[in-house]
C-alpha cells in the first residue's frame, strides 16, 4: 500500500504509540483486502463498549491506547452495558457499573464523545452524501451507506479506533464505487409501514441475501415511502440477517446503481414466514423492549400518547439516546411515559446490558432485538407493531 509521509511516520512512531499501533492495525487491513492506499474520514463510529464484552483484556488494551491516543475527527461510541446515570434503577450490579465506567472513561480519555447510541445520526455524528467514514455497528453502517450515502465498510471496533486515532482507513470494499452496485432486485408486493413489519421486510430480505454465497447488494422496489425510523428498522434488520451493509431503495436511497438481471418477488407469504419465525408460540412475555436501534423522538412522543394516564403492568424499557431523551424531558413526554411505569435506559440496550437471566421472554418491534434476544439473552421472543408492544405491556 503506498502510505503518505504523514502515514509513515505515524507508522514509525513518530505520533506516539496509539498512532503508531493504529497505524499498524490500518495497514495490516489495507495489505489483506488489496488497498492502494488510505483515504481521511470525517466521521468514525466505535462499537464494542459493553465491559460484558470487552472484559479486562478489551480494557487493558483501551487504556494503552488511551496513554497518548487522541483522536482527529468526530467521533462517537455505540451503547455501553448500562445507563450510565441510571444504572442503579434498572438493576445493575455495582461491580459490573463500576467496570463499565472504566471502559468509557478510557473512551472519553481519547476525546471521543460518549454519545453512547446506535442511532448516532441522531445526535450530531451526521455525515453526508459520499464522505469517507470508518463506523462499526452493524445497524448503523447500513443507515450511512444506504440512507445517507456515505461509504464506510463494516468496521470492527479496534479498526474503528485506529481510523479515529489516525484519521485514515484503507480504500477497498464500500470505499470504491465499483464495489457499491446492486447484484439482485428484490420487488416488495405488499405495501409495508410501520416498524414492526419493515423489521420483518429486513428479515425476508436477509434471510434470503444469507444463503447467497456470494457478496451481494440488493435494489429494493417497490416501496412508496419510508420514515427515518422504519429506515433505521430495516437497516438494523438486513444487517442482521443479511449481513448486508448497503442496499438501494428505489426512489428512497440516494446512491445511483445498474439495474440487476434478477428479481425476486416478495409476497405477503415471506413477510409471514419472518414473522412466524420470530414469534414463539406460547411465548412467557415479562419483559417489553423499544428502542433497538434507539428510540427516536417522534417514536417517544408516540409512545407518551399511547400510555397517557395509563400504567404498565410488565417491566418496560425505551432504549434511547440520552440527548434524545433530554428532548423529551423538555417536551413533558419523558413525565408521562414514566407516570405509567416504563423506565427509560439511555446510553445502552437490551442486548448488550447484563440483563440475561432476569426475564423469561422479550415483547419488542425490533427484529434485530428478537434475534439477539433469544440468541444472546436466551429470552422467549414476541414480535409486533409499536402498538401492540405497548398493549401487551398493558396487559396483567
Ligand atoms: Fe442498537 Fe442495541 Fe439494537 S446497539 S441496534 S439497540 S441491539
Amino acid at each position: 500500500m503506498q502510505l503518505t509521509q504523514l502515514q509513515k511516520d505515524m507508522l514509525e512512531g513518530k505520533h506516539g504509540y496509539a498512532a503508531q499501533k493504529s497505524m499498524e492495525i490500518l495497514n495490516a487491513l489495507g495489505d489483506i483486502f488489496n488497498a492502494k492506499e488510505m483515504v481521511p474520514v470525517t466521521s468514525v463510529q466505535i462499537a464494542g463498549v459493553s465491559y460484558a464484552n470487552l472484559g479486562e483484556p478489551g480494557l487493558d488494551w483501551l487504556a494503552q491506547m488511551a496513554q497518548d491516543g487522541r483522536v482527529r475527527v468526530l467521533t462517537t461510541l455505540n451503547p455501553a452495558g448500562m445507563d450510565l446515570e441510571n444504572w442503579k434503577a434498572l438493576g445493575i450490579d455495582p461491580e459490573f457499573a463500576k467496570n463499565q465506567e472504566r471502559v468509557v472513561n478510557a473512551f472519553a480519555k481519547m476525546d471521543i464523545i460518549t454519545t453512547c447510541t446506535c442511532t448516532p445520526y441522531l445526535v450530531g455524528n451526521l455525515p453526508h452524501f459520499g464522505e469517507h467514514i470508518a463506523w462499526a455497528e452493524s445497524s448503523a453502517v447500513c443507515f450511512a451507506n444506504s440512507v445517507i450515502g456515505a461509504k464506510t465498510n463494516r468496521e470492527g471496533g479496534p479498526s474503528a479506533l485506529a481510523a479515529a486515532l489516525t484519521g485514515f482507513t484503507p480504500v477497498y470494499g464500500y470505499h470504491l464505487d465499483k464495489n457499491r452496485q446492486a447484484h439482485i432486485a428484490f420487488k416488495v408486493e405488499p405495501s409495508v409501514s410501520g416498524t414492526a413489519q419493515f423489521g420483518l421486510l429486513g428479515k425476508a430480505i436477509g434471510d434470503i441475501l444469507d444463503s447467497k454465497t456470494e457478496w451481494t447488494i440488493p435494489l429494493i422496489t417497490g416501496i412508496s415511502t419510508a420514515n427515518t425510523d422504519e429506515l433505521k428498522a430495516f437497516c438494523a434488520s438486513i444487517a442482521t440477517y443479511g449481513g448486508t451493509a448497503l442496499f438501494h431503495m428505489e426512489g428512497l436511497t440516494p446512491n445511483k446503481t445498474k439495474v440487476p438481471q434478477e428479481t425476486i418477488i416478495i409476497t405477503k407469504a415471506h413477510l409471514k414466514k419472518a414473522e412466524e419465525e420470530l414469534n414463539e408460540e406460547g411465548a412467557v412475555i415479562d419483559f417489553v423492549s423499544i428502542g433497538c436501534p434507539h428510540a427516536s423522538l417522534r417514536e417517544i412522543r408516540y409512545i407518551a400518547e399511547l400510555v397517557d394516564g395509563k400504567h404498565v403492568k410488565k417491566e418496560t424499557w425505551i432504549t434511547t439516546a440520552r440527548p434524545t431523551k433530554q428532548v423529551a424531558d423538555r417536551m413533558g413526554y419523558t413525565k408521562t411515559i414514566e407516570a405509567a411505569g416504563i423506565k427509560f435506559a439511555c446510553d445502552t440496550c437490551c442486548v448488550v446490558a447484563p440483563i440475561k437471566g432476569r426475564f423469561t421472554g422479550l415483547c419488542t418491534d425490533s427484529a434485530k432485538g428478537c434475534y439477539y434476544g433469544h440468541g444472546r439473552n436466551k429470552f422467549q421472543t414476541k414480535h409486533c407493531s409499536l402498538e401492540d408492544c405497548i398493549e401487551e405491556a398493558l396487559r396483567e
